[in-house]
């Protein structure tokens, strides 16, 4: 039997490409299409500045992207640390089909980009530059995870896309979950990392099962936020096998975000957010903290939506 189509991504920045996407979903594309489309156009935006062309850079000036796409354990592609690139997730894809690896770091990633025939591009915007030189002028602010000193106040979506750290940096990895008429559920996500980080840092976004997870007998989960909390407890992967025994989304999601919650001595900054769609379509996305929200397309449209739960609900 067909199944109902639906897609579903993180941060009202993905409201518009997620209503572009939405049509060819609908009328029987693929999920794996749809939701590399989301994570292009993001990458595209040069005004969201957690993403792709637009991202901030790393404590040195250089904005370095990461990105994966999963369809289940033995699909799945992953870049990090590109350089000279500007479509991690389309790289991360090229990787999945066309070589026998996982994952690709750096200077090889954008060699094999190379040997793939993509473009290379200058990847820092006029805007992230300006921020990063102003950002340079207050040395303390570093790191979105780890930095001392200076608290910068964690990501707050403002519902239309707009960009709304407090402190002027923007807000968090694009992660798209999409189950298409064939049944098959498809995953993918895409980041230029915490602003101003430590060079080298990669964060949860490109890691199979950190901050993606596909698995088409389970279901999928995808995380947005502070990669170093996903990191620490493999939480995309968590969901799922969570859902594999038999937890619905709802408990699987809320019980990866409670043991984060409960792990990590959580400073101001910290977000995170997980999205799980189950093989059947039933989808559940709850955050930590207030702030966050997703874009879901299904046959009622697109829109913009409040987490269906906030796990620390009193903080503002
Ligand atoms: N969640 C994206 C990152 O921490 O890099």
């Amino acid at each position: 039997m067909a199944a109902s189509p639906k897609l579903v991504s993180t941060w009202s920045f993905a409201e518009r490409p997620c209503a572009e996407a939405w049509p060819a979903l609908r009328d029987g594309g693929s999920g794996l299409d749809a939701v590399e489309a989301v994570c292009r156009a993001v990458e595209d935006d040069p005004g969201v500045d957690s993403v792709g062309f637009g991202g901030l850079p790393d404590r040195d000036g250089a904005v370095t992207l990461d990105g994966c796409v999963m369809l289940d354990p033995c699909r799945c592609g992953s870049v990090c640390a590109v350089e000279r690139h500007p479509y991690p997730v389309s790289l991360a894809r090229l990787v999945m089909e066309r070589t026998p690896h996982v994952m690709l770091a750096g200077p090889g990633a954008d060699r094999f980009a190379d040997e793939q025939g993509l473009a290379e591009a200058a990847l820092c915007s006029e805007e992230a530059r300006a921020k990063w030189l102003r950002w340079k002028q207050r040395p303390h602010d570093v790191d979105q995870s780890r930095d001392a000193g200076y608290v910068p106040r964690r990501p707050v979506d403002s519902g239309t896309g707009g960009v709304l750290y407090p402190d002027g940096s923007g807000h968090d990895t694009v992660c798209a979950l999409s189950l298409d008429r064939s049944g098959t559920l498809a995953g993918a996500c895409s980041t230029s990392g915490t602003p101003y980080k430590t060079p080298g840092r990669v964060g949860d976004a490109p890691i199979i099962g950190h901050g993606l997870y596909v698995d088409p007998e389970a279901g999928a989960a995808t995380a947005t936020g502070t990669g170093e909390l996903v990191m620490g407890l493999c939480s995309s992967f968590h969901v799922v096998e969570q859902m594999r025994c038999g937890a619905s989304p709802r408990d699987a999601v809320l019980t990866a975000l409670r043991r984060i919650r409960d792990a990590f001595d959580l400073r101001p900054v910290h977000q995170v957010a997980i999205i799980a769609m189950t093989p059947g379509g039933e989808r559940f996305a709850a955050a930590l903290r207030p702030g966050y929200k997703s874009v879901v397309s299904d046959e009622s449209g697109t829109r913009v939506e409040e987490p269906d739960e906030v796990v620390i609900p009193g903080e503002r």
